[in-house]
């Protein structure tokens, strides 16, 4: 059986009708930027995440970088950023001229660890970034204490987590700006780069939305410096049709990983991720630890099954920040979880019998 990590195909093929016809409808305007299908989608996308302002934007790269900027994040400034995401989380405060300062992950979640961010503060420290990893929330109100009690910005990296929950209310909302991704592969996935900005704060969002168009207030009158970050029209289309299933894939990836859980729980060699008790994890990735990771991935390749690693190597081991001078060991919980952890094939399409494939396959392997 051939059973690949991500399967973009089925889920067109599902909607297939839908999208032509919304895709069609760009192509018939001539109108390729920004306009009604990107207006429409980001006043849908914001009731969707319970925040005020979802501005459309050409990448969730774009996103961070935009929301340290709007912050006034520049040279001379810090950001606590986790060890352990995605590189384009610190971009965010690189782009700005400033130093991403790396703090370590908790080993229950795999988020960044509260306990652990208060001692990387300095007077240079402007915001702290919540990266809601593998779209499971982080713990959002420990973090917010912690800013608010030092006067900087607490800022959301929700790239993984469309419609996550923490304590019952949506991610996004919390921190003062929230940076989206739609990249194709995630919960909520354009078919090209897309991303987005949201913001409560109507001045942050009148800027965004300036910022991304070339710092235009009106046409050829440019009030700021700014930047081409704006939205395509056909990436608005797209993500327009699927948001209103998005829901319905959220549950579906919750039942994948129940499955997963359920055939994998009694497995000693494998550890499953963590649901937080305040967390509703939406399952942008499944990701384990498994002993002998590297044999078990090669295995599974030779079975058909695909699988990931986010990510093999800790940002503060990146050579592009090499110069922050931070060293192996420094961030002990990131660099264990980089030499375990294993993302397996998730995504709401799966079926039973494809699970229980792979889960039989991981047994097959430690029987061995
Ligand atoms: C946590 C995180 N932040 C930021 C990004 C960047 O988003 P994009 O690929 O849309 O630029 C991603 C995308 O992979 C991500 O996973």
């Amino acid at each position: 059986m051939k059973i690949p990590f991500l399967d973009l195909k089925a889920q067109y093929q599902n909607i297939k009708a839908e999208v032509d016809s919304a895709i069609q409808q760009v192509l018939d305007s001539a109108s390729f930027v920004l306009g009604k299908s990107v207006l429409d989608f980001e006043t849908s996308f914001a009731v969707a995440q319970s925040v005020k302002h979802c501005v459309g934007l050409s990448s969730g790269t774009d996103a961070n970088h935009l929301s340290f900027h709007l912050l006034d994040v520049a040279a001379g400034d810090e950001v606590v950023v986790p060890a352990n995401t995605f590189i384009a989380t610190a971009w965010g405060a690189t782009l700005c001229g400033a130093k991403p300062v790396f703090v370590d992950c908790s080993a229950d979640s795999f988020n960044l660890d509260p306990a652990k961010v208060e001692a990387a503060l300095t007077p240079k420290t402007k915001a702290i970034v919540a990266v809601h990893l593998y779209g499971q929330p982080a713990d959002l109100d420990a973090l917010k204490e912690i800013a608010s009690k030092h006067n900087i910005y607490l800022v959301e990296d929700a790239a993984q987590a469309h419609l996550a929950e923490y304590k019952g209310r949506k991610v996004a909302g919390t921190g003062r700006t929230a940076a989206f991704s739609f990249y194709p592969g995630k919960n909520l996935g354009a078919y090209g780069e897309a991303g987005a900005l949201m913001t409560n704060d109507n001045e942050i969002a009148r800027k965004a939305r300036m910022f991304r168009d070339q710092g235009q207030s009106e046409k050829y009158h440019h009030d700021s410096y700014g930047h081409n970050y704006r939205m395509e029209a056909i990436q608005g289309a797209v993500l327009g049709v699927k948001l209103k299933y998005l829901p319905q894939w959220t549950e579906q990836r919750r039942a994948v990983a129940a499955k997963y859980r359920q055939l994998l729980g009694n497995l000693e060699q494998v550890s499953l991720p963590k649901e937080m008790p305040y967390a509703k994890h939406v399952y942008h990735l499944f990701v384990i630890r498994a002993r002998r990771r590297d044999d078990l991935k090669a295995f599974l390749e030779q079975k058909g099954i695909g699988t990931g690693l986010h990510y093999p190597i800790p940002l503060h081991l990146q050579k592009a920040f090499e110069h922050l001078g931070c060293r192996k060991g420094d961030f002990p919980v990131a660099e264990k979880a980089a030499d375990e952890i294993l993302s397996l094939p998730m995504y709401p399409e799966l079926t039973d019998q494809q699970i229980e494939y792979v889960c039989d396959s991981i047994r097959e392997f430690y029987r061995q």
